[in-house]
């Protein structure tokens, strides 16, 4: 999928107690765990931090560590990357890729570019390092409502790659944003009928979710938000129960934070764990051991891409 192809690392010699040995290598490596809300718990307990896109690309920024260990998905190793060229940034799968980074390829984002011109392009992070380079601020969907509105009301917009993120942006500020119509599989996989039967069943439960899910869904929402935000909304509301619309690996800290209340995962359209992030999921415990004792698969990429994308971030660092 992805442009470096590294001979992938066999799963031999894997210590009993991996925690131990990962916790090891760490300090001989002088490496930083970043994990996505998404990761699988073990991941998440092994990390030294866990975050939103955003929170993890401003912790990428600011690590004294060598090397950078990222529990996520490729677009968010390769801003890591974007951010820190002289360090090492290792994907325990090089394979985890993200179905919205997909849906934006960049030959047709150019010319989807080009048959707009004057406007200013905003792209979510949850795009390759290549439509970063062709844009000129990146956004999470914790800023993005923030920094659109920082943009002067005159200057047109093109919003990519996610339409329902892209949409709820154009919702909250008023704003007439021109969409790219990408989108994640695993956001719209959530079925409005089975939540609504859910809400129901629990009717005092709050349903909260992420602005990546259709409108139907995002339509009975008590709360929208990123991930970390959902996290810190479920801490603080009164409620005791919640259906999360977003991919449930989010629901270990929300557990961990509040014991007491109750989690409910919004369901999938089929009786399948679609809501699970496929990409996400591919980073296993082991697999995070082995990139870092054979210190691959790392992520690389081409200095002119790299420069040209790290301006639109830095413009984002300094927006939110
Ligand atoms: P946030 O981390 O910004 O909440 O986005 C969720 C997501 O889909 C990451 O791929
Ligand atoms: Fe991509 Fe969706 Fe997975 Fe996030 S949840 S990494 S947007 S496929």
């Amino acid at each position: 999928m992805f442009a470096t192809v590294q001979p992938p690392n066999t799963i031999n010699s894997i210590p009993n107690d991996l925690f131990a040995a990962i916790r090891e290598l760490k300090k001989d490596l002088n490496a930083i765990i970043l994990a996505h809300y998404y990761q699988d718990s073990d991941i998440q307990d092994i990390a030294d931090y866990i975050g939103d896109s955003l929170g993890l690309s401003q912790k990428a920024a600011s690590t004294n560590a060598d090397v950078i260990v990222f529990a996520g998905v490729h677009f968010m190793a390769e801003t890591a990357k974007i951010l820190n060229p002289d360090k090492l940034v290792l994907l325990p799968d090089l394979e985890a890729g993200c179905s919205l980074a997909d849906s934006c390829p960049p030959q047709e984002f150019k010319a989807f570019k080009e048959a707009h011109p004057g406007h200013l392009v905003i792209s979510y992070i949850n795009c390759t390092a290549e439509i970063k380079a062709m844009s000129d601020i990146i956004c999470t969907s914790s800023n993005a409502v923030k920094i659109v509105n920082q943009i002067p009301q005159d200057q047109p917009i093109i919003f990519a790659p996610d339409r329902n993120l892209g949409r709820y942006v154009a919702e909250q500020t008023g704003r007439d944003l021109v969409l790219w119509q990408g989108s994640c599989i695993v956001h719209e996989t959530f079925s409005e009928k089975k939540i609504v039967q859910l809400q129901m069943q629990y009717p005092e439960a709050e349903i909260i979710a992420h602005p990546e899910c259709e409108p139907a869904v995002l339509s009975h929402a008590k709360y929208i938000g990123s991930t970390t935000a959902l996290l810190k909304y479920s801490q603080q509301s009164q409620s005791s129960t919640f259906i999360i619309a977003t991919e449930p690996g989010i629901i270990h800290q929300m557990e961990k934070a509040a014991p007491d209340k109750k989690f409910i995962p919004a369901p999938a359209m089929n009786n399948c764990a679609c809501n699970e992030c496929p990409y996400m999921r591919l980073n296993t415990l082991e697999k995070l051991y082995l990139a870092m004792k054979n210190k691959k698969p790392e992520i690389t990429l081409a200095e002119d891409i790299r420069i040209a994308a790290l301006k639109p971030i830095q413009r984002m660092l300094e927006m939110s």
